[in-house]
């Protein structure tokens, strides 16, 4: 939530953070704005609304002529989306940006406020600003250590003071932010795509570390303010992610792209499923993540259990980080995320490490938190994911913990070579599934002027139903539920009424005559029904099929049936698909 950027050299500041914030603004997009400096004069220009509104409003002023910057796209947390609440925030002689969630921001207000600050914003991070300049001497790096320790909460800041001509500054606790290294120029960014093209260069900001950024060089200090040295990684990310490659949106790509990157994600498990870790040793697997990841779990979890026989519990991380766990020493915990960076998934994390659990995350973002902190990491092979709805980086989340819950279960299944087969398969069958796409416009033609849905299944195919209903209300709008088959009649068949759009998923060939049965009861009320099912279960000519596989891979394949039908309802709805309202895609703050 929130992306923030950095920049010292003789570059065109104003461009650098431009293009790091077009590539941050998934992170959050109701407002933006920079800091430019000359060392002297600093000059703030913020705007409401996308990026591109804040460049119109630059590119209409007279700018300084700057060679450090400091750059803010943002998702309101304290205080509505305006140019007051807007980042940078400046206060005596700090200028700053920040992403993360103050906690202590009353106590620390008042106390400010008696020392005769006042605060034109709502934002606790104009707080920040006057923490930092009441500590302000003659050391800033001294004030900012000082002022930090004050702090409960998250914060990844980027920090100009008037005492430095010629520096920048950053820190961060519980919120990314890495820095930069090139030639004569230096960075900070929330992540690597912000800055990936000029550098390849990064430092991992480490908790509580302070970065001092100049033209030709980066200090980085540790909370007692010792200099401590910098392991500079090189690390290179596709350069297409930052463009649609002639599709209509970034979302439309990316699930174009599932085959590809599955591919690459499963083949080397596939050849030698010795490279997966033995979960043998484990009597109890708690996965715990949010949204879309959590709905990855899900899926897990009935593989888990099924086949691996092991209790298995899927939790959402919010909830999880605070109530009270049930561990012995043969728990694992399993952290599923895309960005490595939500927060409430990091907390969940952390708290497993005290008990002295053993984590494993799934994880899509190399340099992220949780790829740093977990104790066993599994990375997907997704690259940047720009669309703020997760697709590529979701059916990745699913193929790995499927493929976990095969080895697991390899034993005492009867034939592990023909699953081994249909995942190698999967992308190819993918590709098939995808190339369909007339079929689902037509069936987004039927439901997109509905504000009502349900998805409904039993046992895996609700899990899967969770996904596609998400998927349906981020991005369209619509409110959709996804249910329980069985459990619909008790109380939620209330709602159903004439015209009202129920899709099922079928792909449990014990239960279809079941849920069958459940779509009776609601076309009886006046529903109008849609069926997507194994091509071996197939009823109506009009149901979507898929082909006949087993748990282990068929997710994989009603999945970007789901996502698909979900892009074409939001399409005909003339939604903004790329980036839906109120949400953001890395979720840092509880
Ligand atoms: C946000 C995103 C979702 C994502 C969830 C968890 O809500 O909009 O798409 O599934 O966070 O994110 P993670 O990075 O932990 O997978």
């Amino acid at each position: 939530m929130c992306g923030i950027v950095g920049y010292i050299g003789k570059n065109n500041v104003k461009d650098v953070l431009i293009n790091g914030l077009k590539s941050l603004e998934y992170r959050g997009y109701d407002s933006s704005g920079i800091a430019l400096s000359d060392g002297k004069n600093i000059q703030i220009i913020k705007s409401i609304g996308r990026i591109k509104n804040l460049e119109d409003k630059i590119n209409n002023e007279k700018l300084i002529n700057a060679y450090k910057g400091i750059a803010h796209t943002r998702w309101a947390t304290h205080g509505g989306a305006n140019e007051i609440n807007a980042h940078p925030h400046k206060v005596g002689k700090i200028t700053l940006v920040h992403n993360g969630i103050i906690e202590n921001m009353d106590y620390l207000k008042t106390k400010l406020e008696k020392q005769g600050y006042k605060f034109k914003s709502q934002t606790d991070s104009e707080i920040i600003a006057a923490l930092i300049d009441s500590h302000l001497s003659d050391n800033t790096l001294k004030a900012i250590n000082e002022a930090t320790k004050e702090i409960i909460g998250s914060y990844a800041l980027g920090i100009i003071s008037e005492l430095d001509k010629d520096c920048l500054y950053a820190t961060r606790k519980d919120s990314p932010l890495l820095l930069g290294k090139g030639n004569e120029e230096n960075f900070f960014a929330s992540d690597i795509t912000a800055i990936n093209k000029y550098t390849n260069k990064f430092i991992l900001l480490d908790e509580k570390e302070i970065a001092v950024l100049t033209e030709k060089d980066i200090k980085i200090y540790n909370d007692n303010l010792k200099e401590i040295t910098q392991n500079i990684q090189k690390i290179s990310i596709d350069k297409n992610s930052n463009s649609k490659l002639g599709y209509d949106h970034y979302m439309l790509k990316e699930i174009m792209e599932e085959p590809i990157v599955l591919e690459k994600t499963l083949k080397s498990y596939l050849e030698n499923i010795d490279k997966l870790p033995d979960l043998s040793k484990y009597k109890q697997i708690h996965i715990v993540a949010c949204g879309s990841a959590l709905y990855a779990g899900m899926i897990g979890k009935f593989l888990f259990e099924k086949y691996a026989n092991i209790s298995c519990t899927c939790e959402v991380a919010s909830e999880y980080r605070y109530k009270k766990n049930i561990y012995d020493q043969k728990t694992l915990v399993i952290l599923i995320s895309q960005s490595g960076e939500t927060a409430d998934t990091i907390a969940a994390m952390r708290q497993a490490k005290k008990e002295n659990i053993d984590t494993l995350a799934i994880v899509n973002v190399k340099t992220s938190t949780i790829a740093r902190e977990a104790d066993i990491k599994l990375f997907i092979e997704a690259g940047p994911e720009i669309a703020v709805a997760t697709t590529k980086a979701y059916i990745l989340q699913v193929a790995m913990i499927s493929l976990l819950a095969f080895k697991l279960a390899k034993p005492k299944l009867k034939d592990p070579k023909k699953i081994i087969d249909e995942f190698s398969k999967t992308p190819k069958i993918i590709k098939n599934i995808l190339d369909k796409k007339e079929t689902y416009l037509n069936i987004a033609k039927q439901i997109y002027q509905n504000e009502n849905l349900f998805f409904i299944g039993r046992g895996l195919d609700y899990a899967i139903s969770l996904e596609g209903s998400l998927k349906l209300k981020e991005i369209s709008y619509i409110h959709s539920e996804a249910y329980q088959a069985g459990e619909l009649k008790h109380g939620t068949i209330s709602l159903v009424h004439e015209g009202m759009p129920i899709i099922a998923i079928i792909t449990d060939d014990n239960l279809k005559d079941k849920t069958i049965a459940n779509l009776r009861e609601v076309e009886a009320r006046g529903a109008k029904t849609f069926v997507i099912c194994k091509d071996n279960l197939k009823e109506k000519e009009t149901d979507i099929t898929v082909p006949n596989t087993s748990d282990f891979t068929i997710s994989l394949e009603i999945v970007p049936v789901l996502q698909l039908i979900a892009y074409e309802v939001a399409k005909l709805r003339n939604c903004d698909i790329d980036k839906p309202k109120n949400l953001a895609k890395s979720v840092t703050v509880e």
